[in-house]
């Protein structure tokens, strides 16, 4: 892997300090000491720094300090050994990476998916599959005809449940690490997705609160995040294949080691707490991790490439008129063994 370099823009000059990360041998220009975020989530066109691969066109252009990241340059279906090290190196930096103007089949989506780890099938809950391969989950409005859903299609009712935060297939025993997705149609308003760092967030809480959630343990399951919209058409054999889990509300990253939250609309509860109290916590923490600060929202366009780490992060899609538009987005998540292992 080639030695990576932060190259401030012109305008920054005089207090940049650099320093050497001991893990990818990357020289990074070390963060202001007091950042102030904007008071809304924030687009994509104003980078603050470069960070450039000597010997691969790619930069890394931070959208914050540690949190979002405009890959430029990259040709994903073509990705060299050391490009694919400065992406990982970048999504373990900044959690969630932009990179547009790219050209991906089912087949290159699927193997981008395996180069960054083993692949988490999706539920693709009662859908004839539109995509080349089942192990891609279709986000659409899609039918197998590439026809809009009715308003009543009981794939779309279910679907409707990623307008609420999550990560993704946190209601499975090993969930989801990375997500992959690629935008093959947007619609002309609406429909972007929102990022929240839960690294940040679990920064932010006072001592105090860290003390508490501390070693607590949050019971998940996909049907309960269904249910708070009130779509509990399921079948006692789909209730089965997919029981509640447990796991850890404070994790550590397994590469940056950072501290963070692990929640969304999946958590139910704390375990061996009343279940109104873990239901209130779990609301604060939510609120708390969901303020403008911590958010970045995302406006699609045809050929972005989007990849975020769910470990670290919750999302959410915002609403479009689906009635008329389609939005063709498709993706692929690999898996979270991390999760196998005593933190
Ligand atoms: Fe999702």
């Amino acid at each position: 892997m080639g030695v990576i370099r932060v190259r401030p823009r012109p305008e920054r000059t005089g207090a940049a300090k650099m320093s050497r990360c001991q893990r990818h041998g990357v020289e990074r220009e070390a963060p202001p000491a007091v950042y102030r975020f904007p008071p809304q989530a924030i687009s994509v066109e104003f980078p603050q720094e470069s960070v450039r691969e000597e010997t691969m066109p790619i930069e890394v252009l931070p959208v914050r300090p540690s949190f979002v990241a405009r890959v430029i340059g990259a040709d994903l279906t073509a990705l060299s050994p050391a490009a694919t090290a400065a992406i990982g190196t970048a999504i373990d930096t900044y959690s969630v990476l932009i990179v547009p103007d790219q050209h991906l089949d089912d087949d290159h989506l699927l193997t981008l998916g395996k180069t960054f780890g083993d692949v988490e099938p999706p539920r693709n809950h009662r859908v004839v599959q539109r995509l080349k391969h089942a192990e891609l989950a279709d986000i659409s409005n899609l039918d197998a005809n590439n026809r809009l859903r009715a308003a009543d299609d009981h794939r779309r009712l279910d679907s409707l449940g990623n307008r609420l935060w999550h990560s993704d297939a946190s209601f499975r025993e090993v969930p989801g690490a990375l997500s992959m997705l690629f935008a093959h149609v947007v619609p002309p308003a609406g429909g972007e997705t929102e990022f929240a760092d839960l690294r940040a967030a679990y920064d932010a809480l006072d001592a105090p609160m860290q003390a508490r959630i501390e070693g607590l343990a949050v019971e998940h399951s996909i049907f309960h995040s269904r249910g708070q919209l009130g779509h509990t058409d399921y079948t006692d054999a789909e209730r089965a294949a997919l029981p509640p889990v447990l796991h850890p509300l404070v994790r550590v990253h397994p590469v940056s080691k950072r501290k963070t939250l692990y929640m969304g609309s999946h958590a139910s509860h704390i375990v061996g707490w009343p279940m109104p109290d873990g239901r209130l916590l779990l609301r604060d923490l939510m609120e708390h991790a969901t303020q403008r600060e911590f958010v970045y929202r995302h406006a699609w366009r045809v050929g972005d490439l989007v990849i975020w780490d769910n470990r670290c992060t919750m999302h959410r899609g915002r609403s479009y008129d689906d009635a008329t538009h389609p939005r063709d987005l498709r993706r692929v998540t690999t898996k979270d063994l991390s999760m196998l292992q005593p933190a």
